[in-house]
C-alpha cells in the first residue's frame, strides 16, 4: 500500500555519517525539533552532579505531598532515594491529571482479540473513578498499607486499575504473568505471603478462551490467600467459593467512589515482581515508590520522545517489568495515551499488530526481537498491506537484537524514517538504563547506546579493571546507583548481596551482561548473559529452574539444561537427562517428563528436546560442566575436556546430539 504520509510522518532525511561505517544513522533536524532532549551536552551536564540533576527530575516530573530531606544515600550495598518525601503513585497517575486538560483525554484504547468486539476506550477521568473505587473495594476486603496483592490477570485494562488501586491504598502489588502454571502462581504467591489474588475468568488466546480462574484456583492451594476477586473476561461459568470468590463487578458496585491515596514514603515498597535468577527459585526483586517513578517517567518521556498527541504502544505484557514500566506507570504518569492489546501477534492474521498501528494510528512502538524475527519470517508482504506512516519512532527491549532483525525492522516497519531504541535494562532496574536518545543518536545495529543521562555503566575485565574501546568485559552500574534500581530481593538480602554487589565489590552493581565498548564516546553493545540464564523468547528463566522440575520426575536422577539456539525464540531449553536404574528412555517417558516442566513452570520453559545419556560431563569436584554441553548444541569444538572427571562421556554426547539433528 502506498504511504501516506500524515500529520506525524514527516519524511526523515537519514544523514550517513562515515562511508567506511555505513550502518550509522543521527536524527534529522525534524527529529531533533522536536525531541524533549537534541543536544549532547546533557550527557555531560548530569555526569557533573547525578544526584541534584535527579532531585531537578523528580520535582519537575511529580508530584509529592511532602519534599525530601535527602536526596540520596548510601549504605553499601543499600542506597536510598528523595528520602523522606512523600508521595503516592496513583495520585501522580490519575488525580494531576484530571485537573488538567487531560481530563477526557484517552489514557488507554484496549483493543479486545475477536475481531467483532468493540474496542475500550478509557479517559483518564474514566481510570480515575475505576482505580478510587477498586482502592475501596480492597480496603473492604480488609486490604491495608504494606500487604502484599497477587495479580493474575490476562491485558485487560483491569490490570492497570488494580495495580494502581493497590498504589492508591499502600498495598504491594506482585503482578504473575498469565500464562505462567498453576505452580508457578503458587510458589510467587507464597513467598509474597498474599493476602488477596485478582484474577479473571478466562481470556482470548488465538481465537480460544483460555480458562485462567481454573489454573488460579489449583495455583491458591495452600497459600495464605483469603479472597480471590474476579474480573469476568470471557463468560465463563467458573466455580465461584462461597465466602472467598468474589466478582471484581459485584464489588465495585457497592464501592465508593472516592479513596484519599495514602501518602506513601519514597522508599517505601511498591511492588515484587519475580523474575529468575541462578537458582532453581525466582526471586522477588523489591522496587521502592519515588526513585522508581521518576525513572519511569523521564525515561518514557526521554527515550520514546512522548508528546501530548502520540499514541503509545508497548507491546509487553503487564506480567513482565517492561509492562509494569511502560504499558502502565511510564505513560500514566506523564499523561499519554497508550494502546493495550489483549492478543496474540499472528491472530488471526500475521498482520494484526500492522492492522491495529494503521487503525489507530501508533505513532511509538515498542517491542521485542523475538517478535521482530517472528514477522521477519512471516514475510515483508504483511506490513506491506497496511499504513504504518503514523510511525515516528520504534523501540525494542529483551535481548540483543541482531543485524538482520534490526535492518528490517528499520525499513519495512519505520520505512526507513523512524529511529530504532534499542534500549538494555533489567527487572532490577527498574527502567531503561542504555539506549541512543531520538533526538541525539546514534542509531546503529546491535548497539544500543550511551547510559541514560545522569547514569554511569562501564565494562569491566575480570580483574576490575576498565577495558579500553572495542574490548569486551562484564557490564557493571556505578554509584549514584539509578533512582529505580531494586532496593533488595524479597526476605532475601544474601542473595541480593551476593547476586549484585559481590564480583566487584559492594559499591558496583555487576548486571550480569557481557557489553563491549564500542567508540569513545562509550556507546555500548551488549553481548548477552554470563550467567545460567536464559533468554526464551525474550523471557528470561533460568537453567535451573528447568533442571529442578526435571528431578521432580521419580525417574530422573540427574539433568543438566542449557540453552539451543533458535531461528524466532533466540533460545530454547534443552534438557540431558539420566535416568535413575530400572528406568528405559521412551518417547512416553519423554513426553511425560517434558509436560512436567510445563505444568511446574509453564509453557515457555517446554524443553525442545531431551536427551537421555548414560552420564553428564562432570570437573573432579563433580559440578556439571554445561559449558560443554552449551557448545555442543551450538555446533561449536567443546573445546579443553582434560578437566573432566568423564571425558569419555563427550563422545556419547556428540553421537547423540548429532542424531537428532539429522533426524
Ligand atoms: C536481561 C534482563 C528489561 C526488560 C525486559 C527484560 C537482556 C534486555 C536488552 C537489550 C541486549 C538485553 C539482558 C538483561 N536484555 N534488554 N536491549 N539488548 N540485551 O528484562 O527479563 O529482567 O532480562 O535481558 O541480558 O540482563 P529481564
Amino acid at each position: 500500500m502506498e504511504q501516506k504520509h500524515g500529520k506525524i510522518a514527516e519524511p526523515i532525511k537519514w544523514v550517513v555519517e562515515d562511508p567506511e561505517r555505513k550502518e550509522v544513522w543521527w536524527p534529522s533536524p525534524e527529529l531533533k525539533k522536536r525531541a524533549w532532549v537534541s543536544d549532547e551536552s546533557i550527557y555531560e551536564q548530569s555526569g557533573k552532579d547525578p544526584i541534584a540533576f535527579w532531585a531537578a527530575l523528580a520535582r519537575e516530573g511529580l508530584h509529592w505531598f511532602k519534599e525530601w530531606d535527602k536526596t540520596y544515600e548510601q549504605d553499601p550495598p543499600y542506597f536510598r532515594w528523595f528520602i523522606g518525601g512523600k508521595i503516592n503513585a496513583s495520585y501522580n497517575a490519575v488525580d494531576r491529571h484530571i485537573s488538567t486538560e487531560k481530563r477526557y483525554k484517552a489514557a488507554i484504547i484496549w483493543e479486545p482479540e475477536p475481531l467483532d468486539e468493540p474496542a475500550r476506550v478509557l479517559t483518564y477521568y474514566d481510570l480515575y473513578r475505576e482505580i478510587n473505587k477498586f482502592a475501596n473495594a480492597l480496603k473492604s476486603l480488609g486490604v491495608g498499607k504494606g500487604d502484599r496483592v497477587g495479580i493474575y490477570l490476562p491485558m485487560i485494562p483491569e490490570v492497570q486499575i488494580a495495580m494502581l488501586a493497590c498504589a492508591r491504598i499502600g498495598a504491594i502489588h506482585s503482578v504473575v504473568f498469565s500464562a505462567f502454571s498453576a505452580d508457578s502462581l503458587r510458589s510467587r504467591l507464597m513467598d509474597a505471603e498474599a493476602k488477596v489474588l485478582i484474577t479473571a475468568d478466562g481470556y482470548y488466546r488465538r481465537g480460544k478462551i483460555i480458562n485462567l480462574k481454573a489454573e488460579a484456583d489449583e495455583g491458591i492451594k495452600g497459600t495464605t490467600v483469603e479472597k480471590v476477586v474476579v474480573v469476568k473476561r470471557a463468560g465463563l461459568n467458573v466455580p465461584m467459593l462461597e465466602g472467598r470468590d468474589l466478582w471484581w463487578h459485584e464489588l465495585m458496585k457497592g464501592a465508593a467512589a472516592y479513596c484519599e491515596p495514602e501518602p506513601m514514603d519514597s522508599e517505601d515498597t511498591l511492588f515484587i515482581l519475580y523474575t529468575s535468577g541462578t537458582t532453581g527459585k525466582p526471586k522477588g526483586v523489591v522496587h521502592t515508590t519515588g526513585g522508581y517513578l521518576t525513572q519511569a517517567y523521564w525515561t518514557t518521556k526521554w527515550d520514546f520522545d512522548i508528546h501530548d498527541d502520540d499514541l503509545f504502544w508497548c507491546t509487553a505484557d503487564i506480567g513482565w517489568i517492561t509492562g509494569h514500566t511502560y504499558a502502565c506507570y511510564g505513560p500514566l504518569l506523564l499523561g499519554a495515551t497508550m494502546l493495550m492489546y489483549e492478543g496474540a501477534p499472528d491472530y488471526p492474521e500475521p498482520d494484526r499488530w500492522w492492522a491495529i498501528i494503521e487503525k489507530y494510528g501508533v505513532s511509538i512502538f515498542y517491542t521485542a526481537p523475538t517478535a521482530i524475527r517472528m514477522f521477519v519470517k512471516y514475510g515483508e508482504e504483511w506490513p506491506r498491506k497496511h499504513d504504518l506512516s503514523s510511525l515516528r519512532i520504534l523501540g525494542t527491549v529483551g535481548e540483543p537484537i541482531d543485524r538482520e532483525a534490526w535492518l528490517w525492522y528499520f525499513y519495512n516497519i519505520g520505512g526507513g524514517r523512524c529511529p530504532i531504541i534499542d534500549t538494555w535494562w533489567q527487572t532490577e532496574t527498574g527502567g531503561t538504563l542504555i539506549n541512543s536518545l531520538p533526538g541525539i543518536g546514534p542509531f546503529i545495529p546491535t548497539v544500543a547506546g550511551r547510559s541514560f543521562p545522569g547514569t554511569r555503566h562501564v565494562v569491566l575485565d575480570e580483574n576490575g579493571r576498565r577495558v579500553g574501546v572495542g574490548e569486551t568485559g562484564s557490564l557493571v552500574q556505578l554509584s549514584p546507583f539509578a533512582p529505580g534500581m531494586l532496593r533488595g530481593i524479597y526476605k532475601d538480602p544474601e542473595r541480593y548481596k551476593e547476586l549484585y554487589f559481590s564480583k566487584y565489590g559492594d559499591e558496583i552493581y555487576y548486571t550480569h551482561d557481557g557489553a563491549k565498548v564500542w567508540d569513545e564516546t562509550y556507546n555500548i553493545r551488549l553481548g548477552g548473559r554470563e550467567d545460567d540464564v536464559m533468554k526464551v523468547a525474550g523471557h528470561r528463566l533460568a537453567t535451573a529452574e528447568v533442571e529442578t522440575a526435571l528431578t521432580d520426575h521419580e525417574a530422573v536422577a540427574e539433568a543438566a539444561v542449557v540453552p539451543a539456539p533458535h531461528e524466532i525464540k533466540g533460545e530454547v531449553p534443552v534438557a540431558f537427562v539420566v535416568l535413575k536404574k530400572g528406568w528405559e528412555p521412551s518417547e512416553a517417558l519423554e513426553k511425560e517428563i517434558v509436560a512436567k516442566v510445563v505444568k511446574a513452570i509453564g509453557p515457555t520453559a517446554k524443553p525442545q528436546a531431551v536427551f537421555f545419556v548414560h552420564d553428564l560431563p562432570k570437573t573432579r569436584s563433580g559440578k556439571i560442566m554445561r559449558r560443554i554441553l552449551r557448545s555442543l548444541m551450538k555446533g561449536e569444538p567443546v573445546g579443553d575436556t582434560t578437566t573432566l572427571m568423564n571425558p569419555e562421556v563427550v563422545e556419547e554426547l556428540k553421537a547423540r546430539v548429532a542424531g537428532a539433528a539429522s533426524k
